[in-house]
């Protein structure tokens, strides 16, 4: 099967760095979400990140070519066409399953129906549809543009020929696929992100260090790109705790820690809303720490 055109459905933080990525690998794409205001922010996101891009000489092709290649709407007719889908909405199952369900619908039936979920169990999703052979994982990192690393999570119903689609597919956006064998909880690097970020706050809340003491050893000993918390700010708030309920409720042991809820009750959700455990220049807007 030549994959040609990508649908992506959510225009937030994984959305559209999704939709960029596919369109600098050439492929064309159609961007969905339920209002203008998402679409447009993401279209200037995917400007301002292209742009950049262009200007240090990092692709030779042009930025109006590849913006070209993109269409933006909030129905789903524009994905009539599609190859392939990637789902980037909210981690809420019921929702998952509407998006699908919608996909499932319009999509001709050789479509390949990816999640972006970081958390939820992949047949689960795929149970929403007809073509639950044809549902698979393909888990980003943020920013997608530069993460490496994409998860592709066969669940008990995937092909083997949409698994390997799914890796080919990942290569060809330049990207480094790990293949799980199954969906275990979190997939791989969410499990262990999550236990790193427990353990950090596990040590807050016995005043074993404070965030930025700890934010200094992962930079400086761990040598992570960022630290911890400034980490969990970049990622959201809102988004850890929604993994770390979802890893908690599938088996992994829980640890008595209210920091990231709290900064969530707060309205503090990290950089997207300009304030999590470090304070950024406006929401959206990460800057070092
Ligand atoms: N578009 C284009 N270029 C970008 C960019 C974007 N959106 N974001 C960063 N860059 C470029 C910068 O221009 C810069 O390029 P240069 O080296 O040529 O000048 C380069 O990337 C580095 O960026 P900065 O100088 O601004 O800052 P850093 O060196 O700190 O890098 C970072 C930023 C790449 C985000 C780095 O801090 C990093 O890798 N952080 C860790 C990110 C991570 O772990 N993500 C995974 C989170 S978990 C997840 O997503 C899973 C989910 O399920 C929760």
């Amino acid at each position: 099967m030549m994959i040609k055109k990508i649908v992506v459905v959510g225009a937030g933080t994984m959305g559209h760095g999704i939709a960029e990525v596919a369109a600098l690998s050439g492929f064309k794409v159609g961007l969905i979400d339920i209002s203008w205001d998402f679409l447009n922010r993401a279209k200037d996101r995917i400007t301002e990140s292209v742009t950049r891009l262009y200007e240090k000489g990092q692709i030779k092709e042009k930025v109006e070519d590849i913006l070209g290649r993109m269409e933006f709407n909030t129905s789903y007719d524009i994905a009539k066409d599609a190859d392939f889908a990637i789902e980037a909405v909210p981690e809420n199952l019921e929702l998952k399953k509407n998006v699908f369900k919608s996909l499932d619908d319009i999509t001709p039936s050789h479509t390949i129906l990816a999640t972006n979920t970081s958390s939820i169990p992949i047949s689960d999703i795929a149970e929403a549809t007809k073509r639950k052979d044809k549902v698979i994982g393909m888990h980003f990192f943020n920013p997608p543009v530069i993460m490496k690393l994409v998860e592709v999570i066969p669940s008990k119903y995937t092909s083997d020929e949409v698994t390997n689609l799914t890796i080919e597919l990942a290569k060809k956006m330049n990207k480094i696929p790990v293949k799980l064998k199954y969906e275990i909880p979190g997939f791989v690097s969410n499990r262990i992100f999550i236990r790193l970020l427990q353990e950090a706050c596990r040590e807050v809340e016995n005043g074993e260090g404070s965030i930025e003491e700890i934010d200094s050893a992962a930079r400086n000993k761990l040598k992570l790109p960022m630290g911890l918390f400034e980490l969990a700010d970049y990622v959201g708030l809102d988004v850890i705790v929604d993994i770390w309920d979802v890893l908690v409720t599938r088996g992994t042991p829980d640890v008595k820690c209210s920091l990231y809820k709290n900064k969530v009750l707060e309205k503090s959700l990290g950089v997207k809303s300009g304030k999590g455990f470090y304070t950024y220049p406006a929401p959206g807007k990460y800057m070092k720490v």
